[in-house]
């Protein structure tokens, strides 16, 4: 499964490249072409200029898209540094307090021990948990509560990301991983990718449910190599 997700990634960041490349000769031909129109008559270089426009600004969308994509697909080599995860949850929280406190919603934490420092990437990690805590946020939406845990469970880290909104949608649960998947107007249904991404690449796992009480809970569990 693992070794077959790895070829389709692969397959796909070649692609992406082998489509830039035309790309990039289109873009220049386009220029050189908006040049040439300077010898046109004046209403003719007007109707064709604006249709150039369309057509550069059409390119450029494209190749965003693609240079979007490789950083996506692109081999995702893990900085690793001892992480105090911590001090990665006071830094989320720390961030999105004042937008959840506009919106009347309370982030509290569980962290009922000192964790062991171990070798991750912090920056990634972090972003892996801010997706989830501005997923909790947007499901709440207005005057509600999020909790974020933190625990060791043996040598595994265990963190939940909790919230009382409305759940997940039974017949969504199983989509919700999946890049581009969203039920937001303006979403871009990567958030949850990314963050499986993420875990997935520290060797741990990330998945979501219902909770019992209501409200949907998130749990990333990260395997801890304990420092010295
Ligand atoms: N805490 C949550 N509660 C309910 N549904 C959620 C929650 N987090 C994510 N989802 C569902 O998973 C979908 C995908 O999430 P995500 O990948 O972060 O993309 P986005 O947030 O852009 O929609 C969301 O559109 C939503 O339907
Ligand atoms: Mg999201």
């Amino acid at each position: 499964m693992a070794e077959k997700r790895d070829v389709l990634e692969r397959l796909l960041a070649r692609l992406a490249h082998e489509i830039r490349n035309p790309l990039s000769s289109l873009d220049i031909h386009v220029q050189l072409l908006e040049e040439d129109l300077g010898e046109l008559a004046p209403e003719t270089r007007r109707q064709l200029t604006s249709r150039l426009e369309i057509i550069h600004g059409e390119l450029h969308r494209l190749e965003s898209i693609v240079s979007h994509f490789l950083k996506l697909a692109g081999p995702s080599e893990l900085d690793l540094e001892p992480v105090d995860f911590l001090k990665v949850v006071a830094h989320v929280c720390e961030l999105l307090r004042p937008e959840a406190a506009a919106r009347e919603i309370e982030i509290a934490t569980s962290l009922p021990e000192p964790l062991p420092v171990f070798s991750a990437d912090k920056v990634r990690l972090t972003q892996a948990l801010m997706n989830l805590v501005i997923n909790a946020m947007q499901a709440v939406e207005r005057k509600g509560r999020i909790e974020v845990g933190a625990r060791m469970l043996g040598d595994t880290l265990s963190v939940t990301v909790r919230d009382n909104g409305p759940g997940i949608a039974p017949d969504k649960a199983t989509s919700i991983f999946e890049p581009y998947f969203t039920t937001k107007a303006e979403g871009s249904g990567l958030g949850l990718w990314i963050a499986q991404q993420i875990v997935t690449a520290h060797g741990g796992r990330l998945r979501g449910e219902n909770a019992p009480g209501g409200g949907a809970i998130f749990t990333m569990t990260l395997p801890v190599k304990r420092e010295g």
